[in-house]
């Protein structure tokens, strides 16, 4: 629809050659290796054992308080460094609500940082949303009222104080949030938590010689995205988890600033896809292969009745397009990466049977002639020097070298419909209780777009069907060149706490790429 046949077909075969290359870089022997020996009965053969975040259930009643504060922790074994989390940990514990409760949360900010917290995916109202306001200073606290009302899903919560972002979440100011409506049960589904069914929290990071992450200025990362050279888990890394053998529901939430998570197994065992952002599928889709964006979320069934397997992530080349050229700029990560090996462990319990059918989704319109639309143009534009000239993209491929070239090129401008976010400037005013469809086009590179306060159904990608992960609901989808998200907006925003749209590329969300809209 946006694009002409050469440029999609070319986009294929682009993608096509990914895949059969990543096929060729997988290390056979991996599987072997997690099956050796272990010295110690609780502790796992080799690596990590991978850390389950604490389960808290909220209530109605009593606010629960989740304190951002100080903390330390091991990303690798035995280097203790300082991160910061909510109630002593880096990141925080796994926040489960119930459908139909109204639940309160008091956040306390023991930081040295202004901070807030985004309940990313649940359905609130603007003035709880946490996403533009209030920002809360060292030592405040804000209590936010929060009605759960959506269908089970997987969501997070993290820090959302604009142009601080990415090091906010890179430091450990995010946490998962489930919401729950019994469904699983119904549905037979694995939910005994920790042991059939785990939450994986994807990242990724460079660390020092202390084991400290290092983030590099968000400046020199504006249009690219930091991606680090080690994958971690629940904040560590070379996780080895141990598994019944036998089927279990895996939740991923990829909480990396900029990587996508390309996800495969080592043995390229197929897995089942039952839920995606906001909620479960019709029917569970099977997949060898998962790319996750930053943001997004997606719960699996995998198998280890067949033994033990390796979940890894494949190098993430992204392109660049300007001016019709284009330039795959290589990943970091040279080959498939582990982000957890999982130990089967002799089980008595009966293997959990993929079910045919889930949660029906509501009908998608017969025409889409009538609902009203908006376009979002989400740019990487070049910076203008010093001089007032337009700089050039840096298509060479070394992205961290040219930005330590004597002349650095200035950074770039992100913007949607041609301007970069203003606090102080609603830009769309929604009426509630429509549906719309958004338009969203990115023709410099992928973007993974984001919108507060309300969920959409993917209609169309690059001018085609979406994809097969994307057909369930969501709030979070990278947008590839164009897609259209048919929008139903059901929660209010004032212009005193308006919601915000954006790209996830954390990057981008705090150099601009965002804009502010009311629902009334
Ligand atoms: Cu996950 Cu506006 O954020
Ligand atoms: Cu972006």
């Amino acid at each position: 629809m946006f694009l002409d046949d050469r440029h999609l077909t070319r986009r294929r075969l682009l993608a096509g050659a990914s895949f059969v290359l990543g096929l060729g870089l997988l290390p056979a022997a991996a599987a072997k290796k997690t099956a050796k020996s272990r010295d110690r009965a609780d502790e796992p053969s080799s690596g990590t054992a991978l850390p389950i975040p604490a389960l808290v259930d909220l209530t109605p009643g009593t606010p629960y308080e989740l304190v951002a504060q100080p903390a330390l922790h091991a990303f690798r074994r035995d280097l203790p460094v300082d991160v910061v989390g909510y109630g002593g940990t880096y990141m925080g514990p796994v926040l489960r609500m119930r459908r139909g409760d109204t639940v309160a949360v008091r956040v306390v900010n023991r930081l040295a940082r202004p901070t807030n917290v985004h309940w990313h995916g649940l359905l609130v109202e603007g003035h709880v949303d946490g996403g533009t306001s209030p920002i809360l200073e060292p030592g405040a606290s804000w209590e936010a009222s929060l009605a759960v009302d959506q269908p089970a899903a997987t969501l997070w919560y993290h820090a959302h104080v604009h142009g601080s972002t990415t090091q906010d979440v890179h430091d450990g100011l995010a946490g998962m949030l489930i919401v729950e409506d019994g469904v699983a049960q119904t549905l037979g589904l694995p939910s005994t938590w920790g042991v059939d069914d785990l939450p994986l929290i994807l990242q990724d990071r460079d660390f020092d010689d202390m084991g400290r992450p290092v983030l590099p200025p968000l400046t020199g990362n504006l249009e690219h995205g930091f991606r680090g050279h080690t994958p971690i888990v629940n904040g560590v890394a070379d996780a080895t988890a141990r598994v019944p053998g036998r089927r279990v529901r895996l939740r991923l939430l990829n909480a990396s600033g900029a990587r996508t998570h390309r996800l495969v197994f080592d043995d390229r065992r197929p897995f089942h896809l039952i839920a995606s952002d906001d909620g479960y599928l019709p029917a569970p889709i099977e997949l060898a292969f998962l790319p996750l964006a930053p943001g997004e979320r997606a719960e699996i069934l995998v198998d280890f009745a067949s033994g033990p397997a390796a979940l890894l992530t494949e190098p993430d080349a992204h392109e660049h397009r300007a001016g019709g050229s284009v330039a795959l700029l290589p990943d970091v990560l040279e080959a498939p990466a582990r982000l957890v090996a999982f130990e089967p462990q002799r089980d008595q319990t009966n293997s959990h049977p993929v079910p045919k059918a889930l949660v029906p989704l509501p009908d998608l319109p017969e025409s889409t002639l009538g609902i009203p639309r908006r376009r979002f143009e989400l740019r990487v534009s070049p910076g203008l020097t010093a001089a007032g000239g337009v700089a050039g993209h840096d298509h060479s491929g070394h992205g961290a070298m040219a930005m330590h070239a004597a002349t650095p090129s200035p950074p770039p401008r992100l913007t949607i419909n041609g301007r970069s976010f203003d606090m102080g400037r609603i830009d769309e005013q929604v009426k509630l209780g429509t549906t719309e469809i958004w338009e969203i086009v990115s023709p410099d590179m992928a973007h993974p777009f984001h919108l507060h306060g309300a969920h959409f159904r993917v209609l169309s990608e690059d001018g085609g069907r979406p994809k097969l992960w994307n057909g369930g609901m969501k709030d979070t989808v990278q947008v590839e060149n164009s897609a259209e998200l048919l929008i139903t907006f059901t929660r209010k925003a004032d212009a005193s706490a308006p919601f915000v749209y954006h790209c996830h590329l954390l990057e981008h969300e705090d150099g601009g790429m965002m804009g502010a809209f009311t629902v009334a």
